[in-house]
């Protein structure tokens, strides 16, 4: 079994190593349009297979996407940051581009994958690899709600420090400050976490993992990685081993949640088709206001992309 990983980035080159890591596939592309990025650092992640003992084979690739044919999955990280002096619509375009083509690419090699989209603004960008695969949509999803819940998790294991492995957490919306933690659907080893912690503090927590993507930015004077690379793996094996696996991930809403055409986070059950089935949980009056006002923040950026593209044609 045969995954690509686009874009030989920080997030991309991470994604493929904790897959390799994983052994759960025969296979690992790796591609970039930087000559030599994706095969040095296949490579170098080949090199570590007998220290951290996996089999997985990985293999860097310049732009040649016949060496991508028959991928199961393909995770598409490439994409740039937005820079100092470039408007958010600008972002969209460009990113929009290179998903467009990446995209293109991907489907004519591997017409039966499943998409992964990364790239940011994710929500929209998984919305742009829909309309260029024309594939059911439950082949073409995003990764924002495992990196969103991880630091939600990990900030609730500060704050009762405890393992972060026993916190269970949901989250909804859009990837961005709109983010909708749930505290009322997030448990502590089957303990509610509404009986652990005061509400001031679970706020607080709320409001940082709001702005988690930011912290890191911050402090590293670029956007995260290990967290990131990882979050898109593990949907990658839920995928490859059929786990039907439940994570929240960027979905096209038919009608769920009283939404239509929009992708947002969502839980989802993840297994060999994709998305096998979205989980509609039942909120509260506040927490669907607070999904309502993230739906139109996607809304409003998906409307950018619209305008673009009837502008291209
Ligand atoms: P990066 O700059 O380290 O890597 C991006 C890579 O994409 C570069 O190596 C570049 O050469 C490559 N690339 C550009 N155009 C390409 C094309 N047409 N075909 C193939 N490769 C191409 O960036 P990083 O940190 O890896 O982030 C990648 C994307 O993921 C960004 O858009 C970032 O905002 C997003 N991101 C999304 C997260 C999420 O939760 N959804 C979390 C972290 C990052
Ligand atoms: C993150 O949340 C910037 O989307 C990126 O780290």
């Amino acid at each position: 079994m045969k995954v690509t990983v686009v874009g030989a980035g920080n997030v991309g080159a991470t994604c493929a190593n904790v897959i390799a890591q994983k052994d759960i596939v025969n296979k690992v592309v790796l591609v970039d349009i930087k000559e030599g990025t994706s095969e040095g650092k296949a490579l170098d992640v080949w090199e570590a297979a007998p220290i951290n003992e996996y089999s997985t084979r990985v293999v860097g690739s310049t732009n040649d996407y016949t060496q991508t044919k028959d991928s199961e999955v393909v995770v598409i990280t490439s994409g740039l940051p937005r820079k100092p002096g470039m408007s958010r619509d600008d972002l969209i375009a460009t990113n929009a581009g290179i998903v467009r083509s990446v995209t293109e690419s991907v489907i004519k090699h591997s017409p039966n994958a499943k998409i992964i989209v990364v790239s940011n603004p994710l929500d929209v960008m998984t919305y742009c690899a829909y309309l260029t695969a024309k594939v059911d949509s439950k082949r073409v999803f995003g990764m924002a709600g495992i990196l969103d819940t991880a630091r939600y998790r990990a900030f609730i294991a500060d704050a009762l420090n405890c393992s972060p492995k026993d916190i269970q957490g949901m989250l909804l919306g859009g990837h961005g400050d709109t983010m909708v933690p749930l505290p009322r659907y997030t448990t502590v080893a089957g303990i509610p976490l509404t009986e652990l912690l005061p509400k001031e503090k679970i706020d607080a927590i709320i409001e940082r993992t709001k702005n988690g993507g930011g912290e890191i930015v911050n402090l590293l004077g670029t956007s995260a990685w290990y967290a990131p690379g990882a979050a898109a793996a593990q949907m990658v094996e839920a995928i490859v081993k059929n786990e039907n696996r439940i994570y929240p991930c960027c979905a096209l809403l038919n009608g769920e949640y009283g939404y239509k055409g929009i992708y947002l986070g969502v839980p989802v059950m993840l297994g060999k088709n994709g998305i096998e089935k979205i989980i509609e949980l039942k909120l509260d009056a506040a927490e669907k206001a607070l999904l309502d006002s993230s739906a139109n923040a996607v809304r409003q950026v998906m409307d950018v992309l619209d305008k673009q593209l009837v502008a291209v044609k």
